[in-house]
């Protein structure tokens, strides 16, 4: 069933797991991630950034529309979200698509921008009766733009940001970076600590393909809510694709290698949940 985002987090940081948000490029991901979850009985979020729709020759509601559907129809609860959306435009096409939230990023800006436009979308999410997250600090890995300590959430800052903003959760920068293929971010678990202390919101960890098993299950019983999961869906779809083509050369129907990809996302995903500790907590 389609939930809202925000009560599936609101749930995590009270017991203390993590819900993986796991990014959608095609619809053979959006079917192996509601599977996984669906196999693990696992609540899940489905989310696809502006790129991703970028991807999709600027579409949103082809994708997004179908992901609504999937989510709808799936035994237990899954989350439909726009990832690091800068257009407000966008936001407002996700809504009537059907997402029960957006994030806003506005890392890009300065801190007085940031707070202005966040405000301003979180106004009009909570108007639309959708939930918000956004972003203080930059999480690297995007546009040439690399994580680095100058650019990690500030705890000072951060109840002074979610109390002028009024977003419903909060993308922290402590450590990961986005796109990472091997898993050796350095996580600040004493920011997360700080960072928790100060602010009441769910707090969300992206980029977290490149954090250690163990050191994700930490950064989650530290105070993480949501785990951004994209890289390592892709490193499973890409890898089995590639095997499945060089096993036959002379294959051309893509249901043959598009399954195999999508059987490796299903394992992914199922063994994430079960990390995170999601597992088992819907029908
Ligand atoms: O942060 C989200 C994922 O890494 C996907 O990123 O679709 O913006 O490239 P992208
Ligand atoms: P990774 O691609 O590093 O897993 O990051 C995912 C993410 O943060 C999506 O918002
Ligand atoms: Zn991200």
């Amino acid at each position: 069933m389609l939930v809202s985002m925000i009560e599936l987090l609101h749930e995590a940081q009270r017991d203390r797991f993590g819900v993986v948000a796991f990014n959608v490029i095609g619809l053979e991901h959006a079917e192996a991630i509601v599977a996984g979850a669906t196999r693990e009985r696992a609540p899940v979020i489905l989310q696809i950034s502006e790129n991703a729709i970028k991807y999709h020759l600027g579409e949103l509601e082809p994708v997004g529309l179908a992901c609504a559907e999937l989510a709808r129809r799936a035994p237990g609860r899954v989350a439909l979200h726009l990832d690091h959306a800068t257009s407000f435009a966008l936001c407002e096409r996700a809504h009537a698509a059907g997402f029960t939230s957006v994030m806003f990023d506005a890392s890009a800006m300065a801190f007085d921008d940031n707070i202005r436009e966040t405000k301003r979308l979180a106004a009009w999410a909570h108007g639309a009766g959708i939930a918000i997250e956004g972003e203080l600090g930059v999480v690297g890995g995007k546009d040439g733009i690399h994580s680095s300590v100058d650019g990690m959430t500030d705890p000072a800052r951060a109840a002074d940001y979610i109390a002028a903003t009024g977003l419903d959760a909060l993308a922290v920068a402590v450590g990961s970076e986005h796109g990472m293929r091997a898993r050796t971010a350095r996580l600040d678990l004493p920011r997360i600590d700080r960072i928790r202390a100060n602010v009441a919101v769910p707090l969300v960890l992206h980029g977290a393909s490149g954090v250690a098993d163990a050191l994700l299950v930490e950064a989650i019983a530290h105070g993480i809510s949501k785990v951004n999961i994209a890289t390592q869906l892709n490193q499973a779809y890409t890898r089995a694709v590639r095997a499945s083509l060089a096993s036959d050369p002379d294959v051309v129907d893509p249901r043959r290698y598009g399954a195999e990809g999508r059987d490796a996302m299903i394992a992914v995903v199922r063994d994430r949940c079960r990390l995170a500790g999601a597992s088992g907590r819907d029908c």
